[in-house]
């Protein structure tokens, strides 16, 4: 377990806060593994019926912890972020979400896999995955196009720009905006009436909602992560990276 990462379990709802604040709950390579941690812990507990996932009141995640990654990047399929996205599509239970303040990089991206999505007025997310020279991930690349057809998916992704909480759900990526003062009390009604519901006919509609896409799904994110890892070691990802912690813009005008 992390202490970054806070799970409780209240009326067949098992909670997942990330709660690393100064660090605007960045995510490190040990709060992947708490993470995958609780979520086998979710889906072995039969009084578990629902997850929610959450970040601290004003911020979900930064995404990637840049030093983390600049300093020990995943290396191949074991690595923490790697099962944590795989565990992700591999859930039975359902997954909720509840996003307030900036939701970055996979903090958008893991929304896609959770089964309802809701988000604050001050959510803010983004993909920034070209703007820091790498690639998209969580199989993003394959899932946006579905939801929204490739000119808004290629917007999102290539321009890297923050979207507010109504154009998330104008895309799809959201079901509902709500206000900042009780958008987590709001979500967590939603999680505990999908708890009430009856546990197997929601897994079972889950499974028939993902089943024609997974493999596919599954395939093009394991492709997605191999060119990922090879990017975070490409000098425009490094030149982000840097820039970043030093706190200026990057430069990628020397490369081709
Ligand atoms: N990795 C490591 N540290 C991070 C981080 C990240 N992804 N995101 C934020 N931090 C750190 C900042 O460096 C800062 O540290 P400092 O107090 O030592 O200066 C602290 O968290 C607070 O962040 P700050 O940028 O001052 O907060 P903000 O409210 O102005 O902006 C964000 C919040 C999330 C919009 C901004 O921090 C950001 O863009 N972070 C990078 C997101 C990103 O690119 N993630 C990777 C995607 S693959």
């Amino acid at each position: 377990m992390s202490e970054f990462v806070r799970v409780s379990e209240a009326d067949g709802v098992m909670e997942i806060r990330l709660h690393r604040p100064e660090r605007k709950n960045a995510l490190t390579h040990e709060m992947y593994s708490a993470m995958t941690a609780a979520l086998s812990a979710a889906e072995q507990t039969p009084s578990i019926r629902v997850v929610l996932i959450g970040g601290t009141d004003d911020c979900f995640t930064a995404g990637n912890d840049m030093v983390d990654f600049l300093n020990n990047p995943p290396q191949g399929d074991d690595a923490p972020v790697m099962r944590f996205l795989r565990k992700l599509t591999e859930m039975e239970k359902p997954l909720v979400a509840a996003v307030n303040g900036p939701a970055v990089g996979v903090g958008t991206t893991l929304l896609l896999h959770c089964d309802l999505v809701y988000v604050a007025r001050g959510a803010r997310l983004q993909m920034p995955f070209v703007n820091l020279g790498l690639c998209p991930e969580a199989a993003s690349s394959f899932l946006l196009p579905l939801i929204m057809g490739h000119q808004r998916a290629a917007e999102l992704l290539m321009l890297g720009e923050t979207f507010d909480g109504d154009k998330a759900v104008q895309v799809g990526i959201a079901n509902a905006v709500f206000d900042n003062a009780d958008y987590w009390q709001q979500a967590q009604a939603k999680a505990r009436q999908l708890a009430r519901q009856p546990a197997a006919s929601v897994r079972l509609t889950k499974q028939l909602l993902k089943s024609s896409i997974n493999e596919q799904m599954k395939a093009h994110m394991k492709c997605e992560g191999d060119l990922f890892i090879q990017r975070l070691a490409s000098p425009e990802a490094r030149e982000a990276m840097q820039a970043f912690m030093e706190k200026r813009k990057p430069d990628f005008s020397q490369f081709d």
